[in-house]
């Protein structure tokens, strides 16, 4: 992607949205001026240099990438053509096929990020149209590289599973968290003692696999092998039915992410 590429987000006001934007020129991929950001309420004030409009056409017609960032129940009123465009769908469940027929053009990238992007640490996966370009490809990866991390894989059945799992960002770690701040609580720690704990153990985590590029199954097994606290906590947890807590979380998130790209059609 050169600096003269311009990029179009329907929906660069919201949570992605607004972090796709800030990083491509946090990232220095772009100026502010090659961006054109749409919304429907009031322009925000943020990024004053990029081009805010209501116009969704009008803001296809002045960018080279369409990047679709709306929930998907807002994608049914999104009535556009970007023929000649790569357009980049972030949205949960809408397919390739949909946004292909809908938006006239056969270069139609989905990928999913997750929250994390507005910190430049979401990992996205994505995968593209057949008719996508090793130059789109290229142009994808610097996108989301701007943001993270990514991984191209092979189907659109794995975007709908990943939408569940890495989709949902820091959900499932903070379930976890809130469920151990809970716990503390209620063995008289004070709420700040334990929070401050939690968010501490979360970060140190991630620290600590990035660094050493872990196996999250090595982790466990060491903890598991030293037979000592963490070993009888984890296997009471498993006992009761951990694994199946979150197999049952992943499904349930599988069959949502389906049924919105269904309802949106
Ligand atoms: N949030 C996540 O963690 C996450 C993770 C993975 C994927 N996603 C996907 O990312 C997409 C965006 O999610 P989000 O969380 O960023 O939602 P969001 O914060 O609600 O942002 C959506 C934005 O779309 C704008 N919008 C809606 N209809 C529009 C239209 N016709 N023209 C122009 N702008 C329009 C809204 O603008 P107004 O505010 O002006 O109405 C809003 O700012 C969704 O499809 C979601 O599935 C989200």
């Amino acid at each position: 992607m050169d600096t003269k590429t311009r990029i179009g987000i329907i929906g660069g006001n919201g949570w992605i949205g607004g972090a796709v934007a800030r990083a491509v020129v946090g990232a220095q991929l772009l100026p502010p001026g090659n961006l054109t950001l749409s919304c429907r309420s009031a322009p925000p004030g943020w990024l004053p240099d990029a081009h805010w409009t209501h116009d969704n056409q009008a803001l296809i017609d002045r960018s080279d990438v369409v990047i679709l960032s709306v929930r998907p129940q807002d994608w049914p009123a999104i009535r556009v053509s970007a023929p000649g465009r790569l357009v980049i769908s972030v949205m949960a469940g809408v397919t390739i096929a949909d946004i292909a027929s809908r938006l006239g053009t056969p270069r139609v990238v989905r990928g999913l990020p997750n929250a994390a992007a507005e910190v430049g640490k979401s990992f996205t996966p994505w995968t593209a149209s057949a008719q996508a370009t090793d130059e789109d490809r290229a142009t994808v990866r610097q996108l989301l590289d701007s943001f993270g991390s990514e991984d191209e894989v092979a189907t659109e059945a794995e975007i709908d599973y990943m939408t569940g799992l890495s989709g949902t960002g820091p959900a499932y770690p903070a379930l976890l968290a809130a469920a151990m701040m809970r716990d503390a609580m209620a063995h008289g720690l004070p709420p700040e003692v334990a929070r401050r704990a939690v968010v501490a153990l979360l970060v140190g985590t991630g620290r600590l696999f990035e660094k050493n590029d872990e196996d999250p199954e090595k982790t466990m097994a060491a903890f598991l092998e030293y037979r000592g606290v963490t070993a009888a906590a984890i296997e009471a947890m498993q006992a009761s039915g951990f694994e199946t807590a979150v197999s049952a979380g992943l499904a349930a998130a599988l069959r949502k992410s389906l049924d919105l790209g269904a309802a949106a059609d």
